[in-house]
């Protein structure tokens, strides 16, 4: 029995805003965001659209992968929706999932968010594996994220570093062999978290620890708080820490992997890494000129975009890597 991905898909909102606009409005220029993180654009929801909007969109890429003309009909053959997100559209409940099952009418499925910030779709992929183990046959995977509404649009130093996507995999219980010569599909995950770290990087206001009462003027909506340098350095070492883990347990060398897919903050975490890992940084699959930080879907959206590029074939080893808010981390090795 293996845990194959089967299709992916993803969805950007059509707003794109480079450096340049933003220039406009903060005080911020091209030039320093290009130096100091890699990106050049990102794409920002409209009003009216929330997660499971961005969520649906990439399902749907997804299901009309599999299944060309027919995506409606294909979602009924889904039995698990889990959605990594860390902006959903409503407090506590209804979870997105549940919300994308209703739009795409998928009957007789369990629907369920995991809430591990950017590491979330790499967990959301393992939790997912986990559940197909009973029995269930397909699952819907979707990492989403629509965090420039939880932004605070003052706070330069993290404003411009934030963008709006969703990501989706289906994920399948196949015959295939999980292990021995010939395994395929999702073949190891590593998870971690380092709650020492929360307070380093969330959202501070709103929930049960400081929730808002009646009668309270806020001055700014809900949005994240970060210690740039703390997240810097906790990302560069715990990005590297969980390469060199999953490499170790599994017993291979880079030479194996084809590529890495990985969370994307900020670029230079990842030449950082590289550096440390003496490895080329063509060996990471990169979009973040174009889209920012979008949490949940960096890894979905990059991975659906590196499976369509043709580049990626049948029997390929890559790996996953996510880091973020928790503070967690995680990463997946796939036989894609
Ligand atoms: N435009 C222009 N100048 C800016 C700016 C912006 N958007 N944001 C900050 N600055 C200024 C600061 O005010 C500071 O000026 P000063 O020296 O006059 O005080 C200067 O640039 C340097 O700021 P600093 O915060 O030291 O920059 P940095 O090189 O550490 O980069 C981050 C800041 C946020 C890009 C970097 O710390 C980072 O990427 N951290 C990790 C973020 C992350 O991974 N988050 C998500 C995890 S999932």
């Amino acid at each position: 029995m293996a845990f194959e991905i089967i299709a992916t898909g993803h969805y950007v909102p059509s707003r794109r805003v480079t450096n340049d606009d933003l220039a406009q409005t903060i005080d911020t220029s091209d030039e320093w965001i290009r130096s100091h993180t890699g990106i050049g654009s990102r794409h920002i929801a409209s009003e009216d659209q929330a997660t499971s909007d961005l969520a649906v969109e990439a399902a749907l890429n997804a299901l009309e992968q599999l299944a060309p003309g027919k995506a409606m009909e294909a979602a009924k053959t889904i039995d698990l929706i889990v959605v990594g997100t860390s902006s959903p559209d409503y407090y506590g409940f209804p979870s997105v999932a549940c919300i994308v099952q209703e739009k795409l009418k998928i009957e007789n499925a369990g629907a369920f968010d995991v809430v591990a910030a950017c590491s979330g779709f790499v967990y959301s992929l393992d939790a997912a594996a986990g559940m197909l183990r009973g029995n269930r046959k397909r699952a819907l995977v979707i990492g989403a994220d629509l965090l420039t509404k939880i932004t605070d649009w003052s706070d330069r130093g993290t404003c411009v570093l934030f963008g709006d996507a969703a990501g989706a995999a289906i994920l399948e219980k196949t015959d295939a062999p999980e292990e021995g010569p010939g395994k395929r599909g999702l073949i190891r995950t590593v998870l971690g978290s380092e709650g020492s770290g929360a307070s380093e990087l969330l959202c501070a206001r709103g929930g049960t620890r400081d929730p808002f009462k009646a009668g309270e003027t806020l001055d700014k909506p809900i949005h994240i708080y970060m210690n740039g340098q703390a997240v810097y350095n906790f990302a560069v070492r715990a990005f590297t820490d969980t390469i060199e883990r999953l490499l170790e347990e599994e017993g291979i060398t880079f030479k194996d992997v084809k590529k890495i897919v990985p969370h994307q903050a900020n670029m230079r975490i990842i030449r950082a890494a590289a550096r440390r890992l003496k490895i080329s940084e063509d060996k990471f699959f990169m979009n973040i000129e174009k889209y920012a930080n979008t949490s949940n879907a960096t890894i979905p959206v990059a991975l659906d975009e590196y499976a369509r590029s043709g580049d990626l074939n049948r029997g390929d080893l890559i790996m996953t890597v996510g880091f973020g808010g928790g503070l967690t981390y995680a990463g997946n090795l796939i036989v894609w």
